[in-house]
């Protein structure tokens, strides 16, 4: 079957084509600021299986049919737009970046340093063009693009195709899934959203932008039991 994620209508999202699923937790830096994902395991899945996206599954982060029972509207709002539409584009020196706001899903890797924008606009320096590029590329939903000015192409990662439950130690909580290396996502109603290198979905079940994670999971404490393996 082919790599695919399927978001089911106020249920959960089925994973599809073999993606080996793993737990990946922020790791800070000195001063406290996320510095970089750790992978804690990979988790045992198959060749397809169903992702809890309500929120309310007492089997995290698989679905357990909790949906239900719970209610749940897993309504899908985000914009059917491509990201060159959502982003906006601040110029700098050495690097350029792009960032759409809406796709945040408050991972806060662009913090560090003096933060990534700042990092931009001093990007004739080498070590700030680095952590820059660094930072936009820790950035889980892609919402930050780092651009070779040269080239004129993002700069993206090189990631596997597969799927990462993500946890947020720092702020004592669980966090997105992370869906790497250009996996298809569809829609209940068939739409395939833009296909892209990284994107977050939630899984808490509170984003108002779902399937997309939007940060909603820190407010709400979300807590799968995992936080702080
Ligand atoms: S997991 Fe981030 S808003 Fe639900």
């Amino acid at each position: 079957m082919d790599k695919k994620l399927k978001i089911t209508r106020d249920g959960p999202i089925l994973v599809s084509g073999g993606l080996p699923l793993y737990r990946e937790a922020i790791v800070a830096d000195a001063n406290g600021d996320p510095l970089e994902w750790r992978r804690v395991e990979e988790l045992e899945a198959g060749e397809s299986y169903a992702l809890c996206r309500c929120g309310a599954s007492k089997n995290k982060p698989f679905c357990d049919g909790s949906h239900i029972s719970a209610g749940f509207d897993g309504t899908e709002t985000a914009r059917r737009v491509p990201y060159s539409e959502m982003a906006e584009l601040y110029r700098g020196p050495g690097v350029d970046l792009t960032d759409a706001m809406e796709l945040c899903a408050v991972a806060r890797f662009c913090h560090r340093a003096g933060g990534i924008w700042a990092l931009v606009e001093g990007s004739d320096d080498p070590v700030k063009k680095g952590i820059a590029i660094e930072e936009a590329g820790n950035c889980p939903s892609g919402r930050l693009v780092a651009w070779d000015k040269e080239a004129g192409k993002p700069i993206e990662p090189d990631f596997e195709p597969s799927v990462s439950i993500t946890e947020d130690p720092l702020s004592g909580v669980s966090g997105p899934i992370w869906v790497k290396g250009g996996v298809p996502v569809e829609s209940a109603d068939g739409h395939v959203y833009e296909v892209r290198n990284r994107v977050t979905l939630c899984r808490c079940g509170r984003s108002g932008n779902k399937p997309f994670c939007n940060g909603a999971h820190i407010r709400a404490g979300f807590d799968d039991g995992h936080i702080n393996e």
